[in-house]
């Protein structure tokens, strides 16, 4: 399960504290961990009863304090993963720029060392203010996120910028923010093969490649964070996958094959990132081969994963094709080859590819369909890489 992220929602003494309610609504429906400190003015506008019944927690106000807890204001600013203050009024704005610490939300948002969210809500002269416009620009230098104000009618009649974001879109930002993917793969059972495999020549040599696992271990992690049920199989490599995820480790292809046909049951997607050694030693000695002058191995094709899954089994099979030259031509004949449903073709050179931190990769598909994802680190290419399977598979 992911865990569930936790948002401490500030509401300070502005007209648009009202709306405050719909975003922590939002915000509970979308199972965010929401926890609320009102300041001793927000109370005037809104009541802390609305907040406890939406979120079915207590409300902290500026003063609260817990016999239990001393330590209250660090206990909640080590809680939150992240500070949504909205509506946040010029004051609060000025408070936090000096560092006050003089009321709970105040106190809670000194002692936070992560991500601070300001929806700014005032009057468009307040807004427009030289004060107010320097403490926004400091504030942006030093890390804070402001979401909005925006430009419309004020509820003091005027009209211009300083009006609170609406709290669909404040919860999108905050959405945006948090990095949240959204859940294309619920439920979608997906196999992926990640990192080189070791064909044995003798009980100590083998034959392998250069494949650290990154890219397969990253879209695993992308998949995972979509939703998906994913089982890695995995090839010997120092890569870590998010811990969460049923990991199967195997060392040849002939291993490798057998964990995927052992899980396949129920699997709706299979993608083979993984390189597997295409030919494997034709006798494995069973003892240590002797230090000679000269040897000559003998080797034979070895297990074709994909191709055996393609064609044995109902699974929308995606398969990675790494090549130093001809990419389009000998992607596209593979794809044909194989029977398989996607060819994501990646160049192999000194910058990209295998044993690289960068990567680019082309998806051929159906018909003579192709779209290139750029080079970029293989993390952000795994959550582009997910993205469009998301849109070819559904
Ligand atoms: C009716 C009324 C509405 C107000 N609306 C706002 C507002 O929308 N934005 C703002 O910055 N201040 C507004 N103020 C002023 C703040 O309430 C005031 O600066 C207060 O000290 C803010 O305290 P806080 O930031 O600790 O909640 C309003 C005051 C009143 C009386």
């Amino acid at each position: 399960m992911n865990k569930k992220t936790k948002v401490l929602l500030g509401i300070t003494g502005g007209i648009a504290a009202y709306k405050s309610a719909e975003i922590a609504r939002l915000l509970v429906k979308s199972d965010y961990l929401v926890k609320v400190i009102m300041t001793r003015t927000a109370e005037d506008f809104i009541t802390p009863l609305t907040f406890e019944a939406l979120t079915n927690e207590k409300v902290f106000l500026y003063n609260s304090v817990d016999k239990n807890k001393p330590m209250l204001h660090i206990d909640i600013a080590k809680w939150a993963d992240i500070i949504l203050v909205a509506p946040t009024t010029a004051e609060f704005m000025s408070k936090i720029l000096h560092g006050r610490a003089d009321d709970m939300l105040s106190t809670v948002c000194l002692a936070f060392n992560k991500k601070i969210a300001l929806a700014p809500s005032m009057n468009k002269n307040m807004w427009a203010n030289k004060a107010t416009q320097d403490n926004y620009k400091i504030l942006k230098k030093r890390g804070i996120i402001f979401l909005g104000p925006e430009y419309g009618s004020q509820a003091c009649g005027d009209v211009g910028s300083g009006r609170m974001k609406e709290p669909e879109d404040i919860f999108n930002d905050l959405e945006k923010l948090m990095h949240k993917p959204k859940k294309f793969f619920k439920n979608k059972k997906i196999i992926i093969t990640a990192g080189p495999t070791i064909e044995l020549i003798d009980p100590v040599r083998y034959l392998s490649n250069r494949s650290s696992g990154m890219m397969g271990c990253e879209i695993a992690n992308a998949f995972y964070d979509q939703g998906a049920n994913v089982v890695l199989v995995k090839g010997p490599c120092k890569y870590m996958q998010n811990e969460n995820i049923f990991c199967i480790n195997i060392k040849s292809g002939e291993e490798m094959l057998n964990a995927v046909e052992n899980n396949i049951k129920g699997c709706d997607i299979f993608v083979s990132v993984a390189a597997v050694s295409d030919f494997t030693a034709r006798d494995r000695a069973d003892k240590k081969i002797k230090s000679n002058d000269k040897l000559t191995l003998e080797l034979k094709k070895n297990v074709d994963i994909l191709k055996t899954i393609a064609k044995n089994y109902k699974v929308f099979t995606i398969g990675f094709a790494a090549e130093t030259n001809d990419l389009k031509s000998n992607a596209i004949k593979k794809l044909k080859n194989k029977g398989i449903s996607i060819i994501a073709a990646n160049k192999v050179s000194l910058s990209e590819g295998i044993d690289n931190e960068n990567n680019s990769i082309t998806l051929y598909w159906g018909e003579g369909l192709e779209k290139t994802l750029e080079l970029k680190n293989k993390k952000d290419l795994a959550l582009e890489f997910v993205e469009e399977i998301s849109k070819i598979y559904n």
